[in-house]
């Protein structure tokens, strides 16, 4: 399970996390809504340790990793997969070789292991068959599948999204929340979605928490954020709900 507590994060004299609160459970997806610059990036770079916090801590299975460096950290992160919001490809490298870029780096699998596991996710993304393209020859919503099967490829235990549809039109966004959703029933990882759209949101989240004003100002199921009365969720909500 991963907890934040109480976090918090000045940037200058910009106070982007005022004492975040949250609790993620594991095996179901919980989307982390917001407006664009509230902060959720920033909360998801804090979760994998890419970023320190001023005051308070992120536990990931009752260890503090914002106390962790080095291998302690890196064995920590190890078990979790995060899906950046451009899909973070390398574009000089095949659709194969940015799949296993990461096992590559941290195990000793050979190449019909890896073949294999290429193989494998790019089916689970339906994907089957791209191992030799490069990312010039992708859409966007086939690099973002990559970016996916990439993720998947170290068998994680949580598996962070920031803005995965972002940037794609609806039909495409809609089709990577299927998948995201498909890939949460199937291998039961623990999903953590940062994301604007909140179409996306009620499409994917078990559990929905709003960020604004660097706090957690709700959290819920999809259904009771739409009934919620609240007047900042309502806002929110309201203003984008189509
Ligand atoms: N490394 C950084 N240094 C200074 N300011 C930052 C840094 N990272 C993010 N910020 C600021 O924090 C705020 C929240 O950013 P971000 O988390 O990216 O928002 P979003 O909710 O759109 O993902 C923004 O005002 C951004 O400019
Ligand atoms: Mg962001």
């Amino acid at each position: 399970m991963i907890q934040i507590v109480n976090l918090k994060k000045t940037f200058g004299d910009k106070k982007v996390l005022r004492g975040v609160n949250l609790e993620i459970m594991d095996g179901a997806t919980t989307v982390i809504i917001g407006p664009s610059g509230c902060g959720k990036t920033v909360l998801l770079k804090h979760i994998v340790g890419l970023i320190r916090p001023d005051e308070g801590k992120v536990m990931i299975d009752g260890v503090n990793i914002s106390n962790l460096y080095g291998t302690s950290l890196f064995k920590v992160r190890e078990h979790i997969s995060v899906v950046f919001q451009g899909g973070a490809l390398l574009d000089s490298l095949s659709v194969s070789n940015n799949i296993t870029l990461g096992l590559r780096k941290h195990t000793k699998l050979r190449e019909p292991e890896l073949s294999k596991i290429v193989k494998e996710k790019l089916e689970m993304v339906k994907l089957g068959g791209t191992e030799k393209l490069m990312p010039s020859e992708l859409s966007g919503g086939m690099k973002k599948r990559v970016a996916i099967a990439r993720a998947i490829a170290t068998n994680p235990k949580y598996i962070l999204y920031d803005e995965p549809t972002t940037g794609l039109d609806p039909i495409t966004a809609n089709k990577i929340d299927k998948l995201i959703c498909n890939l949460q029933q199937k291998l039961k990882i623990t999903a953590i979605v940062v994301t604007h759209d909140l179409t996306s949101a009620y499409n994917i989240g078990d559990t929905i928490a709003m960020l604004r004003e660097g706090e957690i100002i709700f959290e819920g199921t999809p259904k009771e954020i739409r009934n919620c009365e609240e007047q900042k969720v309502k806002e929110f909500v309201r203003g984008r709900d189509i």
